[in-house]
């Protein structure tokens, strides 16, 4: 069957399609219903059915006799090490450490926070609450503490997984002081804390709190799997919202654990066996569907990486780990596709290795620029596939369905929607616009399996932030058009997020810790254009009256808050200090006409500015750091 003819049963019947779809997991009971669409607040997929996905990953493979082959590839750059685990070894692994946590009180419903770096322990650790029925949330190992106070609050877990360090180069990352700084500071304390040792850094323990991994994995027995309901959550992963306080995007079991079996298959075209590399973090959504769950319930080999595109040892990393696990298909973001050209501008490096096993690249996280899109083209020779997903949707609504039926390339477009996915453009009204006009993008009422069915214990707040403004719809918080082929063309954000090297931020986050330095009236952060990086942020500071310090003084601090406060991820390297904000009469400050500026695009002067003389000393003060080159001015 075609695209179009699965398109269509996917959207006519949802019912029927994903029904079908479904006989590809293991239930423990069948469903009363496929999908309720009136389960408030955002329908439910295969009410009444019982599964467990840690045994859709692990053990139904090794019944099914796949139990020597290889699940996971452990690749570390940062210590030079490669290990390979067998289902029947992640099993045994994942069982015992369920059983430690069984030990510890944990069992279904209850939260498990986990906070590590790229280890296999961190997908076991994801896989063992699985197994239980236990809710995990993973955090990303660089948010600084207090974005880890934040989700420990919100999650309320019941134990913590966490690892002694993470490796970055040139630095060890001490991870135990950032969750006991975190936890000193939560008013949730969890009952216990799991700590894996590693050799490059052994932390110190508190015994009223703290038990070493290795020990109570040793004197654990393996946990069975127990039922949870299909629409129990599987985990709850924060990502950033319009505000400082990031959204708990919830994900039920069983529509996640179907539409990645789904998605394997027909978007990424992979059969049982192959390997994928997905080179992201299992902090983030992509880590979540695609190193750990994906390619496990699929009963595929993933590889989990340890290192960096560029610089673990030089721009040749992906290639040799294609080489060397011989690797079907690569995931990762533009980003890191950005930094390997920067430093290989000519994929020599890429001669070195045997990429035979290579078959396709995905790219994802963030916009593709065509530049970046035509540089790997023509060098992985490969398709290389832009697609469109969040962290809300946990899996592709755009993509080129390699599985499927592979369509032509339009450079910029994550081509055309996903079958399950109905992509409307609206404009303010809620009202579908015609082929080519740019609105809000917005995805057609039911959500496919595997979206996000609520916030965690926020259904209110999801019914605010997705549902209500456009009736009927869910809203992406992405801008863009489609053309009259169908094709998806997504172009920005119409909230404050930015996408840093495929890392989504709130800007409006930044704004509030710089808005808390005692010498700052006011301020604003917008993203400014990065070769690299895609975006960066920039905040522009106005002091309060009165105060005499050197600007300069006060720019180094702000950096350095935001650093302390938000993290390293955040990518925030400059502060100005500036006499003004430009704003509407009313008030509102012109982050997006200050985007503008920085960039070097032309903008247009708001009619309803409040002191034009504003905006242009922003052009004056950006042009001393390098931004607002072009001399583009405002159009008349
Ligand atoms: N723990 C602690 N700190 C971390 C961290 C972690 N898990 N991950 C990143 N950091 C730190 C980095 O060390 C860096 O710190 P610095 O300011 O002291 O240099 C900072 O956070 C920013 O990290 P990063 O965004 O990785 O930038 P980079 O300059 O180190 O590397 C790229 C740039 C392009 C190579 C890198 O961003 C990359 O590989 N991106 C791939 C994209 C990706 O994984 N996207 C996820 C969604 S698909
Ligand atoms: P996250 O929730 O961190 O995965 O970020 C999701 C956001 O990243 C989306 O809402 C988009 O703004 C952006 N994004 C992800 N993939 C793409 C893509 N292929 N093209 C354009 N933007 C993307």
């Amino acid at each position: 069957m075609g695209y179009q003819q699965v398109y269509d049963q996917a959207w006519n019947d949802p019912e029927a399609f994903w029904g079908q779809a479904a006989q590809a997991a293991d239930w423990f009971s069948p469903w009363t219903q496929v999908l309720d669409r009136d389960a408030s607040p955002g329908g439910r997929w295969f009410v009444g059915a019982t599964t467990n996905v840690c045994h859709n990953a692990l053990d139904r493979h090794v019944a099914a006799g796949r139990g020597d082959q290889t699940a996971l590839i452990y690749d570390s750059a940062m210590t030079g090490t490669v290990e390979h685990y067998t289902y029947a070894d992640l099993t045994e692994k994942v069982a015992k450490l369920a059983g430690a946590l069984a030990a510890l009180g944990v069992g279904k419903g209850d939260r498990v926070l986990v906070y590590m770096p790229m280890i296999p322990e961190a997908a076991m650790a994801m896989l063992a609450c699985a197994r239980l029925g236990a809710v995990h949330s993973v955090v990303f190992g660089g948010f600084a503490a207090t974005e880890l106070k934040t989700r420990i609050e919100d999650a309320k877990p019941k134990v913590i997984l966490s690892a002694s360090c993470g490796l970055e180069p040139g630095r060890t990352i001490a991870y135990k002081p950032l969750l006991d700084a975190a936890l000193a500071m939560s008013a949730h304390k969890p009952a216990r804390v799991l700590v894996h040792q590693r050799p490059q850094l052994i932390a110190p323990l508190d015994p009223a709190r703290d038990t070493d991994w290795a020990a109570a994995v040793a004197a654990a027995d393996p946990a069975p799997c127990t039922p949870v309901e299909a629409t129990d959550p599987l985990y709850v992963l924060y990502t950033s919202g319009t505000t400082g306080v990031p959204k708990g995007v919830v994900r039920d079991s069983g529509g996640y654990m179907v539409a990645l079996l789904w998605s394997l298959k027909n978007i990424y075209g992979l059969t049982p066996g192959e390997v994928m590399f997905t080179a992201s973090d299992v902090g983030w959504v992509v880590g979540h569907s695609y190193i750990v769950y994906g390619p496990l319930l699929y009963g595929a080999t993933t590889v989990l990486y340890e290192g960096k595109p560029v610089g673990t040892p030089d721009a040749g990393a992906f290639w040799r780990i294609i080489q060397q696990h011989k690797v079907s298909v690569l995931f990762t973001a533009p980003t890191a596709f950005r930094a390997i050209k920067r430093d290989d501008p000519t994929g020599a490096l890429m001669g070195d290795y045997d990429l035979s096993s290579f078959r396709a690249l995905f790219l994802a996280g963030e916009r593709c620029d065509p530049d970046t899109l035509h540089w790997a083209q023509d060098r992985v020779k490969v398709p290389v596939v832009d697609h469109w997903w969040q962290t809300e949707t946990g899996w592709p609504v755009a993509a080129n369905c390699l599985g499927l039926e592979p369509k032509p390339v339009k450079p910029g477009s994550p081509t055309t929607a996903v079958p399950g996915w109905k992509v409307d453009v609206l404009n303010s009204e809620g009202q579908p616009l015609p082929a080519g006009e740019i609105g809000a993008l917005a995805l057609k009422l039911p959500l496919p399996p595997g979206a996000l069915p609520t916030l965690w214990e926020n259904d209110a707040g999801f019914r605010k932030s997705y549902l209500t403004d456009y009736p009927g719809y869910y809203k992406t918080g992405d801008a863009g058009f489609v053309d009259d082929e169908g094709y998806v063309f997504v172009m920005s954000r119409i909230d404050d997020i930015i996408n840093v090297a495929g890392h989504r931020l709130s800007t409006g986050g930044m704004e509030e810790v710089l808005a808390a330095h005692p010498d700052v009236a006011e301020c604003a952060v917008i993203g400014v254009a990065d070769d690299l990086k895609g975006q960066v942020p920039l905040g522009l500071l106005v002091l309060k009256a009165g105060v005499s310090r050197p600007a300069a003084e006060i720019e180094k601090e702000a950096v350095a808050l935001v650093r302390d406060k938000i993290g390293p991820v955040a990518a925030f390297k400059t502060a100005l200090v500036v006499p003004r904000l430009p704003k509407t009469r009313s008030g509102k400050i012109l982050r997006g006409t200050m985007q503008k500026i920085a960039d070097g695009q032309e903008y247009k002067m708001p009619a309803t500015i409040d002191d034009p003389g504003a905006l242009e000393d922003i052009s004056d003060k950006l042009q001393t750091v390098g931004y607002a080159q072009s001399g583009a001015g405002a159009a008349s």
